[in-house]
């Protein structure tokens, strides 16, 4: 998702390096939300200069960027404005070109960053070039700043001076969509106008003395009805320009903002998409409404509005944030795991996005692309991890071994290095790892490096000692995993994986068929784990209900399904601290078969793949018992109808192998619930640490 973020300071002397590092530390803040690439704007040497720097990958790649350039970290500013931006590209790769702030001009004039859509750009990109605009971005921010332009330039022209607020309105009139936006420019210098439709975005506000009433007049100007409102100036070929009627608004003074003696008193401006990246300057923060127009200069901030609206509140408050940071970050989830599972539809879908062409059946992994040949011919694929990470090495093992006809082992890295197994130079290793700081896969890598394997990691932190170690590797981009049980890094590690294997793959004629089958299955994953999400309620319900003072649990699986008993038994375990074992459903006569009873609950994965029959064979067993088992199954699979069945839960069908996926996530709320019911620390259950350092 796109971010924003702003930073305006008045009277309040800050290097540009002091700058920089606000802005830069600011999108850090929004990091935890997915983006592909980020950028920034700050003023330069002279008047009337901009600096635009952006860079695909990671804040930290922008910030290295921004280094390179050597500008003068020293040069101080009274005042300034600088805006800065997070992308998730959607319209055009992420390239240089499209990261934002996008600009008016050669020179800078007008820079823009905006999040949301802009539905009507090619009309009015295709007007704008017909005025002798050249785009350089295939992005539709870029017409925003060119209009910004465009329209400037004609009211200069016609003997106008607008007002920046007054120049945003214009502009309002002819963009449709949605959208969050920052526009900064060199005729307003140390200014900067806000709006929002759709897409949010806050002030916040960080004073020396309290401010003298916590809100904020709403100043309407009833300029656009001069204008008819209903008619875009761009339909009629032309931008109208600015009727300039406003700019004795100039004069008045915004009561928040007025000191005791009337004088300027110091004031910095942070301006977000999101509050996480405002609370560590200020609490005090006002929302803006969609239509609103932001516009901050002198100090004080306005805000404007196009017409009076009947019902619509003539003030903003200025608000008090009394959440911590951790809160705001948790959104309206109660704890980091809750959300990191609901967000499992958005982080898988960010692993594939960019690599893999479901119009054309193919995948491309940047990190790689150049090993493949080279990993192509090795005689062994060894994966090695721990815990959850190792389930995904389990539950993808199969479709590896089918699509690459290449043996894989599947390792734990403790056990790995325990028995000290052999490894040749012409084995791959592929190291998977959420921290990728794992003290025991660490550890294993040094062991694969020694013996001169390839080693590969599967990470999700960039910058991490496995993901620098290994030779190559794919970053799952998950976004940041904070509740200590691993849940999207599992779905994101499991489609990594899977790509993986469709990468090595590609050049055998004789998979095709089933490589298509895989990529049309991964294209509707996030959508089928929104339909799996909507269990919630039901689980709930049987956590309460059935589960709440039971002390075992069996998961019963097998072939596809093995990995996701053994990793919803791992869940359980280490949030509900109730005892709970994966079994292979084939190993269930050779002894578990002896715990089976009317009370002991057992889930059995009993969706649809070649082993349907032998599950179902392996539930009668339980049954046979008076084992009331627990099923997951495909939705509307009417063919498993068991009178005793505590509960079904159904989720929607997908390829075989990938159905590993959607059946994993009613586990995960099942251990949420069971814990939360039992009043355990989600977040950070007993004895357990986010990153295993320690051997
Ligand atoms: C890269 C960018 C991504 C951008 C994309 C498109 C980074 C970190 N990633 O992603 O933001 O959207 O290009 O241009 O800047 N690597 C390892 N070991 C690991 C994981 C990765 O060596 O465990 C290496 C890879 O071989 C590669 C680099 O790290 O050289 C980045 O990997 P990855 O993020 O997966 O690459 P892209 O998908 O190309
Ligand atoms: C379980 C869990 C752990 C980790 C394991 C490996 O929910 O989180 O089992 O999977 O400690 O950690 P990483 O993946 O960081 O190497």
């Amino acid at each position: 998702m796109c971010g924003i973020f702003g930073y305006v300071n008045y009277l309040v002397e800050k290097s540009r390096g002091e700058i920089a590092e606000t802005l830069i530390e600011g999108l850090q803040r929004l990091e935890y939300r997915g983006y592909d690439s980020a950028g920034l704007a700050i003023d330069g040497d002279i008047p009337d200069e901009t600096y635009i720097v952006r860079q695909i990958g990671k804040v930290a790649a922008l910030k290295k960027e921004y280094e390179s350039k050597h500008y003068n970290p020293d040069v101080t500013f009274v005042s300034h404005a600088g805006i800065a931006h997070t992308r998730w590209a959607t319209h055009g790769q992420p390239k240089v070109v499209n990261c934002h702030p996008q600009r008016s001009d050669v020179n800078n004039e007008f820079v823009v960053v905006h999040n949301g859509i802009i539905t009507n750009y090619r009309e009015l990109k295709q007007l704008l070039q017909n005025k002798g605009f050249v785009f350089e971005s295939d992005t539709d921010t870029e017409c925003i700043a060119k209009l910004f332009k465009h329209v400037y330039d004609t009211n200069i022209k016609n003997g106008n001076d607008p007002d920046f607020n007054e120049l945003m309105k214009q502009i309002l009139i002819e963009i449709d969509g949605s959208y969050g936006l920052l526009v900064k420019s060199i005729h307003y210098p140390n200014e900067v106008v806000a709006t929002r439709r759709g897409s949010p975005l806050l002030v916040g506000v960080k004073t020396e003395k309290k401010l003298k009433v916590d809100f904020v007049d709403v100043e309407f100007s009833d300029v656009q009805e001069e204008l008819n409102p209903t008619q875009k100036s761009m339909e009629a070929g032309q931008f109208v320009p600015v009727a300039s009627g406003e700019s004795a608004l100039r004069q008045s003074r915004s009561r928040a903002f007025l000191s005791e003696d009337s004088m300027p008193q110091p004031t910095e401006f942070f301006l977000s998409s999101d509050p996480s990246s405002v609370i560590q300057h200020t609490k005090k923060v006002l929302f803006l409404e969609d239509d609103d127009i932001a516009h901050i200069y002198d100090g004080e901030l306005h805000i404007h509005r196009a017409r009076r609206d009947g019902n619509m509140s003539a003030t903003r408050s200025i608000q008090t944030l009394e959440m911590e940071l951790a809160q705001i970050m948790k959104g309206p989830y109660k704890h980091f795991m809750q959300k990191e599972i609901f967000e499992q539809p958005e982080s898988t879908f960010n692993t594939m996005r960019g690599r893999v062409d479901f119009q054309n059946h193919t995948v491309t992994l940047g990190g790689l692309k150049s090993w493949l040949p080279t990993i192509r011919r090795c005689r062994r694929i060894i994966m090695i991890a721990c815990g959850t990470s190792y389930h995904s090495c389990l539950a993808t093992r199969s479709i590896f071994e089918e699509l690459t006809e290449i043996p894989v082992s599947v390792e734990l890295a403790s056990d790995f290095l325990d028995r000290r197994s052999p490894v040749f130079r012409d084995d791959t290793c592929i190291f998977v790892s959420q921290s990728g700081e794992t003290a025991d896969s660490l550890l294993a890598l040094q062991y694969c490096l020694e013996r001169d394997a390839i080693t590969v990691g599967v990470v999700n932190s960039v910058g991490s000692s496995i993901s620098r170690q290994t030779h190559c590797g794919v970053h799952i981009n998950a976004g940041p995993e904070i509740g200590v049980a691993s849940t999207k890094a599992y779905t994101s590690q499991f489609i990594a994986l899977v790509m993986i294997a469709l990468s090595l793959s590609d050049d055998h004629v004789s998979k095709v068929q089933r490589r298509h089958e895989i990529i049309d299955g991964l294209e509707k994953i996030p959508e089928q784990i929104k339909t799996v999400l909507l269990l919630e309620d039901k689980i709930k319900k049987l956590c309460t209900e059935e589960l709440a003072n039971q002390r075992s649990l069996l998961l019963l699986g097998r072939g596809y399904q093995f990995a996701s008993a053994l990793e919803g038994a791992l869940k359980i375990k280490e949030i509900s601290y109730m005892h709970s074992e994966g079994v292979l459903a084939g190993e269930l006569k050779h002894g578990v078969l002896a715990l089976v009873d009317d009370q002991l609950p057992i889930i059995a994965f009993a969706t649809r793949d070649s082993l349907f029959p032998k599950v179902m064979s392996a539930i009668e067993q339980v049954t046979a018992r008076a084992g009331r088992p627990i099923i997951v199954r495909n939705e509307g699979d009417e063919s498993i109808k068991i009178e005793s069945a505590l509960a079904t839960l159904e989720v929607p069908l997908t390829v075989d192998c990938l159905q590993g996926l959607l059946n994993i996530i009613p586990l995960q709320m099942m251990s949420y619930w069971l814990a939360v019911n039992k009043g355990v620390d989600v977040d950070f259950p007993r004895n357990l640490a986010k990153s295993v350092t320690v051997e």
